[in-house]
């Protein structure tokens, strides 16, 4: 078995499919800097869809198991059902995710259920359309996403919610959220993290998840019960109410979980990232369009990843690293 150089599998591939979002959440591309007059990438830079299968394929030779779509946002990828279909074809993939902000769900859960997505996790940071619209920069209105949610519980795709949780932001109104989320789906509570370099971390708008937790006990239904990981590595950690709603609690800062972390990130240029906090990656376009051979392209992953040291999380103390990659390039 592939192995890192701490011992941990290649089990989970997340493959961004565009660095684009109709989002411009301030804690991942904010407006300031991801203008109107950013440079995205060109069409013609981004990996084709017989590109991304083929890659795809190669990592689940090497091990990988679970497949997720990111971005930015990738459902403005165009046809992104027909990657969908691919990546669904292939042998040994036992789930297919994706990662969205829920906006374009309406139009594109059917298809993308029909080709073979099992489901969505949504992000949803407040049900307030104040903080929500300064959250996610445009004023778009949370019930917009919760129409995708809708979408894609009605379309029969699996859906977990994840709320970002800022100290001074969004945090009052967490047990609200949570009282009217949880009759939808799972909600994961994730500990605002200082990925790339534009978002202004600092470790005091961090709610620890312990927090977070007791501000959903509140009141009423006190008791939480802790549930079982459902895997090796699994990165939110599960609780159920009385009623039996499931909260997940990610907690990258307080808790980090790198000792089990199985997950490789291709970015929509094709570049490997072996850590969500990484400073540079491996190319992988340049060979595959000279003309590598399958076994070339293997044995190059297969290389990255057995020299794989990363614990970022673990070693983070409260200074956070320069020179990260965008969380629009690999997408969380
Ligand atoms: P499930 O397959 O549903 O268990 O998904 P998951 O936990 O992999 O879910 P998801 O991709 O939604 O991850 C939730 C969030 O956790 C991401 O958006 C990130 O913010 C954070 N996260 C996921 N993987 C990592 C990781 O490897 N390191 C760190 N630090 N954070 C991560
Ligand atoms: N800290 C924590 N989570 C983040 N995400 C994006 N940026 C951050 C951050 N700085 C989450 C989004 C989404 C997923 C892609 O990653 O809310 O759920
Ligand atoms: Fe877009 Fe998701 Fe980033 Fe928000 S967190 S800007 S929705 S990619
Ligand atoms: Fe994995 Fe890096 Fe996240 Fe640690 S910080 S869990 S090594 S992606």
């Amino acid at each position: 078995m592939l192995v890192d150089h701490w011992g941990r599998p290649l089990r989970d591939l997340r493959i961004s499919v565009t660095d684009r979002c109709n989002l411009r959440c301030t804690y991942c591309m904010p407006a300031e800097v991801f203008g109107p007059d950013y440079a995205f990438l060109p069409r013609d830079e981004l990996l084709s869809f017989e590109e991304i299968e083929r890659l795809a394929r190669l990592f689940v030779t090497l091990g990988v198991r679970k497949l997720r779509l990111t971005g930015g946002e990738p459902t403005l990828r165009r046809d992104l059902p027909d990657l969908v279909a691919r990546l669904a074809r292939l042998d040994g993939v036992q789930d297919l995710a994706m990662t969205t902000n829920g906006l374009l769900l309406p139009r594109l859960a059917p298809a993308l259920k029909a080709a073979g997505l099992r489901r969505v996790t949504v992000s949803l940071d407040s049900l307030d359309p104040e903080v929500f619209g300064r959250m996610n920069g445009l004023g778009t209105h949370p019930q917009r996403v919760l129409g995708g949610i809708e979408a894609a519980l009605q379309a029969g795709l699996g859906v977990k919610i994840n709320t970002v949780v800022q100290r001074g932001v969004n945090d009052a109104g967490l047990r609200e959220l949570w009282l009217t989320l949880r009759k939808l789906a799972p909600v994961r509570f994730i500990e605002f993290m200082d990925v790339g370099n534009h978002n202004g971390w600092n470790l005091e708008s961090v709610v620890p998840s312990g927090e977070v937790l007791a501000r959903l006990s509140e009141g009423a239904d006190r008791d939480f019960t802790p549930v079982n990981a459902a895997y090796r590595g699994e990165v939110a950690a599960r609780h159920r109410d009385a009623q039996g709603h499931e909260v997940g609690l990610i907690s990258s800062v307080t808790a980090p979980f790198c000792g089990d972390c199985s997950r490789a990130r291709l970015s929509a240029v094709g570049r490997l990232y072996t850590c969500l906090f990484a400073a540079g990656g491996t190319d992988l376009r340049e060979p595959l369009r000279a003309g590598a051979s399958d076994e070339a392209l293997q044995s190059q992953i297969a290389a990255v990843w057995r020299g794989r040291t990363d614990r970022y999380s673990e070693e983070r103390g409260e200074q956070t690293r320069p020179l990260k990659v965008e969380m629009s390039h690999i997408g969380g």
